[in-house]
Parts: structure tokens; sequence; C-alpha cells
């Protein structure tokens, strides 16, 4: 029986086990998936279990995306770019860590019927997967991201990353054509993010990372505003397929069935 874990503190909310475990059982694949609550110095003997195989794949979630990269033996160019890692596997004996965070974004944004082609994007947030969506959008060829964060000094950080981005204070939200909620704001139901977002023209994306509750007030405000918006569920579905994929070497099926599993 093999065996995959989510790390992360908190991670009594993570979807990964249900999500996973839906898909393993599915395949038939004899695996359990489940969650564990980390502290950072129980990291390291955590990973000395993948070498041994007593653990054959990891999930990686807040606040660890950035602090495992001190135990592995290699990056790929996505994880090393973006500084974060969200996907554990062995390969040859070397423990690697991956980024899919990157690739659920890239997936779900372009599922939408929204091009970002040449497009100015704005950023709420400096988190952990705020390089992940960065490196994504580069990808798909944005024309400017701008990347505001009530603490400053971690938007500047992410410019050590990418260089282009442009940085600005916490407050006045610019018009753009796509915002996107990067911060945990919007967690507790009752949330609010008291900006003003009246500078927005109409017709535009607001986008959040978060989907549990799938309708946010930030998402409530662009609607109110006459934009489009999408919560962050496709783009944790996509994640944890190119996980599965990787781990199992089978592309487990996106359906209604597990659309709805992350809604019950
Ligand atoms: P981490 O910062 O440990 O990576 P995260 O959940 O990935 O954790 O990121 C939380 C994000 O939400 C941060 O950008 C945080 O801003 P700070 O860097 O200033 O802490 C942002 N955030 C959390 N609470 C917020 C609030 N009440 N108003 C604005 N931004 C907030």
């Amino acid at each position: 029986m093999k065996k995959y874990l989510v790390i992360g503190d908190p991670i009594e909310h993570s979807l990964s086990p249900k999500l996973h475990n839906f898909w393993i059982k599915e395949n038939n694949i004899k695996a359990t998936y489940d969650k564990k609550k980390l502290n950072k110095n129980e990291i390291k003997n955590l990973i000395i279990d993948v070498k041994n195989k007593k653990i054959n794949g990891l999930n990686v979630t807040i606040p660890y995306k950035r602090e495992i990269i001190n135990y592995l033996d290699e990056l790929s160019p996505e994880a090393n770019k973006t500084q974060s890692v969200n996907t554990v596997f062995l390969d040859d004996n070397k423990i690697i860590g991956h980024n899919t965070d990157i690739s659920g974004f890239e997936f779900a944004i372009k599922k939408l019927d929204f091009n970002v082609v040449d497009k100015e994007i704005l950023i709420m947030g400096a988190g952990g997967v705020v390089s992940s969506i960065i490196f994504a959008l580069n990808k798909m060829n944005v024309k400017k991201i701008t990347v505001m964060n009530r603490t400053r000094g971690k938007a500047e950080n992410l410019k050590n990353l990418f260089k282009d981005i442009i940085i600005i204070d916490w407050g006045e939200i610019p018009n753009c054509d796509m915002i996107i909620n990067a911060t945990s704001v919007g967690l507790k139901k009752n949330d609010k993010i008291n900006l003003d977002f009246s500078k927005i023209s109409k017709n535009k994306l607001f986008y959040d990372i978060i989907y549990n509750p799938v309708k946010t007030n930030f998402l409530k405000i662009g609607k109110n505003l006459g934009n489009k918006t999408e919560n962050g569920k496709m783009m944790f579905i996509y994640q944890a397929l190119a996980a599965f994929k990787i781990w199992h070497n089978i592309e487990p099926k996106i359906n209604n069935n597990v659309i709805k599993l992350l809604e019950e």
C-alpha cells in the first residue's frame, strides 16, 4: 500500500485527501492519502521517510512551500524559479520538489472565457502561492503584473524572483484587466477587503484563489460592479491532477462528481 500525505499548518481545512482518495479509488490504485499537521522541526524526519519509501509522495501547503526546499535533493525548474514546492516525489533515490500550482493556475485560466494575453494584471497579496501565479501569468504572455501587499516589503521580495513586476502600496486599486485576490482575506465568511474597486471598469475578471467559501465578498463586489468572477476551485483541482499524474502516472478525470466533492 503506497502512502501519500499533505503537510501544512493549519491543515484541517485541506480538501486534498478527499480529492486524491476519490481518484485513487476510481483508478483502483492501492494507496492512501492523509493530511498531517506538522511542526517545522518534524520536516527533516518526514523527508527521511520519503527517502526510505515509507512515504511515496507529499503535497506541501502553507507555511512550508519554501521551507521544504532546504531538505530536498533537486528542484524542477518551475519550483526553482518560484522557490515554491507543493509536490514531492522520489526519482532514482533523489527527492525532487516540483510546483504544480503553476500548471493548476494556468489550466484554470485557460478554461475560462477570458484571454490574458497582453492584459494588465493586479495581484493582491504576496504569500506562498503568488510566485506561482506570476510564473504562470508570464508564461501566458500577459503585458503587466502589479503586486500590492499589506506588508509592502514582502511584495518587494518577489522582485528578486521576477524583476519585471511592479509593486504599489496597499490601498488605491488602479484599473486593470484582471484582479486576483491571493490574500487569506475571505477564508472566513464575513472577511472583507476594505478597498475601493470602483476604478476597475466593467467586464474585467475578478479571480479569487479561495474556493471555500464559494463566493467571497471580493467576488460579490466584482460581480456587483459588472465583472466576470471566478474562484480558485479549478486551480485547486488542476494542481492536484498534476501531482496525481506525477505519482501514479495516470491522468485522473475531472467531471461533475469531482467538482461536487469540493462543494459538499
Ligand atoms: P504566508 O504569508 O505565510 O505565505 P499566506 O496565507 O500565503 O501566508 O499569505 C497571506 C497573505 O494574505 C499575505 O499577503 C498577507 O499580507 P501580509 O504579508 O501583510 O501579512 C495577506 N493578508 C492576511 N490578512 C490580511 C488583511 N487583513 N489585510 C490584507 N492582507 C492580508
